[in-house]
């Protein structure tokens, strides 16, 4: 019922030119691609140029962040409307990233969510608890508060077609994926949590992506899992036969 969602998420890297020949390459991959949905996240600068690029092409573009306000005298930021502008269909809001390096808080994360709404932008809301917390034995608890506060307030149809990502921050950029167990302990509690929120239909209908060192040799597996619907995914999307098999999983 869900499509399969594969979001590539560029963070810091891929200049214009760069971001140019990827996207070429995957144009020429994984433009027959059916029932996926398959989204690349770029750096502010290459959005435009990406978006031109990709332009009859069923690959959708988003951004990795925003700020939560429509316009206004906040020097170096960018606004929703301003990605909608530039061609985006989408937006990270809350990565791990941006939690640990630049302080965003759940009550943050759910401003920019609505904001992302309001402006026609598909929000990717990402949770994900550290290290500490899953060896003491508080990874449900924490996703529990970072979902319950930082996804609050939804419509019923903004519910359905949110996409929650779960990064287990121990697992990005280490090489160490969580186990398609681990995973999917996750995100059936996170799908359970969300049909208490937001009724029956809703958790049917939102889709899950997993993050963190998903790669060609482990994307099966994690798939294969009844509540993970995608993946999110950093390093591997960086290349174009890499994101093309995830892609082709
Ligand atoms: P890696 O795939 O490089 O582990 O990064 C995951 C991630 O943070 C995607 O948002």
């Amino acid at each position: 019922m869900r499509t399969p969602m594969m979001a590539g998420n560029w963070k810091m890297y891929k200049t214009i030119p760069e971001a140019l020949a990827l996207v070429e390459g995957l144009k020429k991959n994984v433009a027959d691609v059916k029932n996926r949905e398959v989204l690349v996240c770029p750096p502010f600068c290459a959005i435009a140029s990406v978006v031109a690029a990709l332009k009859g092409t069923a690959i959708k573009v988003g951004a990795q962040n925003m700020h939560a306000e429509t316009k206004g005298a906040f020097t170096g930021e960018i606004s929703p409307s301003m990605l909608v502008d530039a061609g985006c269909s989408h937006v990270l809001i809350g990565h791990s990233e941006r939690r640990q390096y630049f302080g965003e808080t759940d009550e943050l994360v759910n401003k920019k969510m609505k904001a992302a709404f309001a402006a026609g932008l598909v929000p990717v809301v990402c949770v994900g608890e550290i290290l500490a917390e899953r060896e003491a034995g508080k990874t449900l608890a924490v996703i529990t508060v970072q979902i319950k506060n930082g996804i609050s307030g939804l419509t019923a149809e903004q519910a359905k077609t949110l996409v929650i990502a779960y990064e287990p921050v121990w697992a990005i950029g280490t090489g160490k994926t969580a186990t398609p167990a681990q995973a999917e302990e996750v995100h059936a509690s996170i799908r359970a949590l969300y049909a208490g929120m937001y009724g029956n239909d809703a958790a049917q209908a939102v889709r899950i992506l997993y993050g963190g060192s998903v790669k060609p040799d482990n994307v099966a597996d994690l798939m294969k899992q009844p509540n993970i619907d995608g993946g999110l995914v950093g390093g591997a999307s960086l290349e174009i036969d890499s994101f093309t098999k995830l892609v082709a999983y």
